[in-house]
């Protein structure tokens, strides 16, 4: 049997930190009410110029590092987005070019915040049967251009950045399983009303920017994700306390408070990103196991849950011994 393995992480994070105080002199908010609904204190913003292939070239490079692989072994190049540099060619293009991958597949995929989960997904099943043996798995977003900063709603949310994984075939587990799901039907809860084909105006940024009734997502992501932790679980056959670690997406503390909670466990087996970060969507999840495991705290042979939720929706999981 083959599986798939991580063999190294990777992430970067744009040099400019925009702090809840900053915000609090451009929309009427307070520090105060940013972290205790959120538990966001700031987030790194992507510098004038600074794309979502650049982030995820500096990513892509310390995952390929910490694996001991150079980026012409690679034969699979997959990245979450929904901020790509420009319509085509992909952003995964764009960066397999960088690393010097040419030759391989290479594609992006929007599954908004679920991005990573889901790239991670397709990667695994491409190891398993046997149609490539080392894949570079990115989520990345330079979110921040697709936010209205005069809008208090989304603006204080959301945060640039890139986070990677090198993920090698191995007769070794590796990634247990995944699961990944869509929802089409709630559309008007969480999008942006710009696309290639729909929705230009003449307004500031063309109307790019994203939409959210945020205490309704608040409501279904909870829910959502307390399902698929248990369909993983179930379909594993293995019980909550075997869990080392919960690697969640960052998207509000009292959403990963409530993942934590339903799994019995505490707060300090559970990597938290996003009161530094804020929701950096497809690239939340890859950061915070970068952090993880850098930190020595995600060792080799520990068991990691890994989740998200974002707009679609689309909600994914990953279970694996690290
Ligand atoms: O990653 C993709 C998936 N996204 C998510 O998972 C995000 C899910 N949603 C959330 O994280 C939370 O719903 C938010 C953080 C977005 C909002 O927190 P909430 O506790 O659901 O607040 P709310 O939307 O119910 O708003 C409560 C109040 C409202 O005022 P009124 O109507 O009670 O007078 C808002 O207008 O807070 C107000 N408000 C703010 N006040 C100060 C909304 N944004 C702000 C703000 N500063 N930035």
């Amino acid at each position: 049997m083959i599986y798939s393995r991580i063999l190294g992480t990777g992430s970067y994070l744009p040099e400019r930190i925009l702090t809840n105080a900053e915000l609090e002199a451009r929309v009427q908010t307070t520090d105060e009410w940013i972290r205790e609904r959120t538990g966001i204190r700031q987030r790194h913003i992507a510098a004038e110029g600074e794309t979502t292939c650049d982030i995820s070239f500096h990513a892509a490079q310390r995952a390929l590092e910490a694996a001991g692989v150079q980026g012409n072994e690679i034969d699979l190049v997959i990245l979450g987005t929904t901020s790509p540099d420009i319509v085509f060619p992909s952003t995964a293009c764009l960066l397999q070019h960088r690393i010097g991958a040419n030759g391989c597949p290479a594609f992006d995929v929007n599954a908004a915040c679920s991005g990573f989960m889901y790239a991670l997904g397709i990667a695994d099943k491409f190891i398993r049967s046997g149609s490539a043996k080392k894949a570079l798995v990115v989520g990345a977003e330079t979110i921040s251009r697709v936010v209205d900063w005069n809008d208090r709603t989304t603006c204080v949310l959301f945060g640039d950045g890139a986070g990677a994984v090198v993920l090698g075939a191995s007769e070794e587990a590796g990634i247990l399983g995944t699961h990944m799901h869509a929802d089409g039907g709630h559309r008007e809860l969480l999008y942006t009303p710009v696309g290639i084909s729909a929705g230009f105006t003449d307004g500031p940024n063309h109307g790019l920017a994203i939409h959210m009734s945020g205490n309704e997502v608040f409501k279904v992501a909870v829910k959502t994700l307390d399902a698929v932790v248990e369909e993983t679980l179930t379909t594993h056959g293995i019980d909550k306390s075997q869990i080392d670690w919960l690697i969640p997406h960052q998207a509000n503390l009292r959403i990963i408070t409530a993942t934590a909670k339903r799994l019995d466990m505490p707060m300090d087996r559970v990597i938290v990103t996003v009161d530094r970060h804020g929701n950096t969507s497809a690239a939340s999840v890859p950061l915070a196991l970068d952090e993880a495991v850098r930190s020595g705290r995600v060792k080799r042979g520990d068991m990691v849950l890994m989740e998200a939720f974002g707009g679609g929706f689309t909600w994914a999981s990953a279970l694996m011994r690290y």
